[in-house]
């Protein structure tokens, strides 16, 4: 065989191999691969093409148009394979990313604020509308904010009532909002009227109705000629605002170290409206909060003469405000989480 009949023999082959590569192509990076075995500078058919050069001008005559159409038509198979995968890509993503605009559309539920949160804005709100302004404390307190400045000296009997959570021999997870109303007189002269909503925290056992954490907002007004009768009025307001205005009120005599005179506010029972009923043990009147004259050592603790300021404080526990509010009859269903508690509150 000459050379050339050689190399005619090798271009219909490469026809034939071109055709079968170019009929295997899935991908377009494919069908370049093949490009460059048939086409490229070191191809298949390059090697033809130098090879013409060793030939004689007749033999080159017979080689060279097969050759120069086999890359002809190598050129347009390969063009036409590249437009047909792009064309099945296209295709594959146009259904890939195909929307039926008639399909339902995700339902979006906007979250709700926690029921204690809804709590505590509403008390931070009566009162600021009656001139309180909202100021928060740390929650990891000295001995002397929580307990000392109040009148509870180490050895208080009270202070048994505050099993607390210590974390060193005088730092402590404050047990009551009441360490903010020291933190207040201490930087502030009167007159002071804030109230402070936050966490406390008692090692208590937890049950239906204790937790080792909760919350409280404690209230503080400082001024002079403040009387009893302000304390009442103030928190008549803010029951009748919080509970209803029907709701009746009373005060009893009760005993807080800090304050002096000290009591305690009930309301009418709120599911028997006094005849007795299980929530208020069969007495009427459930007891929503403490509050009392600031005790005049108090004040001399933050330098406030007591002979020319006089204040009153109250204290309230939020959970169980919320509790009797949105009647709720076990604490721990606020720290749950459960979706189908929260968002009856929304
Ligand atoms: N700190 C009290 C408690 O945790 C609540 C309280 C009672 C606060 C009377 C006061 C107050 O400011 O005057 O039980």
């Amino acid at each position: 065989m000459s050379v050339a009949e050689s190399l005619l023999e090798r271009v219909a082959d490469l026809q034939r191999e071109a055709e079968e590569a170019l009929h295997q192509c899935q991908s377009v990076e494919e069908v370049e691969s093949v490009r460059k075995r048939f086409l490229g500078r070191k191809g298949a058919l390059n090697e033809i093409l130098r090879r013409l050069s060793s030939l004689t001008e007749e033999e080159r005559r017979q080689v060279s148009p097969p050759a120069n159409r086999l890359k002809a038509w190598l050129e347009e198979q390969i063009a036409e394979k590249q437009q047909q995968i792009a064309e099945q890509v296209r295709q594959q993503r146009m259904r890939a990313e195909k929307l039926d605009v008639t399909l339902p559309g995700r339902i979006w539920t906007p979250g709700g604020l926690h029921p204690l949160t809804l709590t505590i804005n509403e008390i931070c709100r009566i009162f600021t509308d009656l001139g309180f302004e909202v100021v928060e404390g740390p929650e990891v307190e000295d001995e002397y904010h929580n307990f000392i400045a109040l009148n509870l000296p180490p050895y208080h009997p009270a202070r048994d009532q505050h099993d607390s959570f210590y974390i060193t021999d005088t730092i402590l997870l404050r047990t009551e909002t009441s360490a903010v109303q020291i933190r207040v007189m201490e930087t502030r002269r009167p007159p002071v009227r804030i109230v402070s909503p936050g966490r406390v925290y008692r090692r208590d056992p937890v049950d239906r109705t204790h937790s080792h954490t909760f919350h409280q907002v404690e209230g503080l007004l400082v001024d002079d000629r403040v009387t009893f009768a302000d304390l009442k009025g103030t928190l008549e307001a803010f029951v009748r605002r919080f509970f209803g205005a029907q709701v009746p009120t009373r005060f009893l005599p009760h005993h807080f170290p800090f304050t002096e005179p000290s009591a305690e506010v009930h309301i009418g029972c709120l599911v028997c409206s006094g005849e007795g009923c299980g929530l208020c043990k069969g007495t009427g009147w459930i007891e929503v909060l403490g509050c009392g004259m600031v005790h005049p050592w108090v004040l001399e603790n933050v330098g406030y003469d007591p002979e020319k300021w006089q204040g009153f404080a109250f204290g309230m526990g939020v959970e169980r405000l919320a509790m009797l509010r949105f009647r709720i009859d076990d604490i721990r269903l606020f720290y749950q989480n459960d979706l189908r508690f929260l968002q009856q509150f929304d």
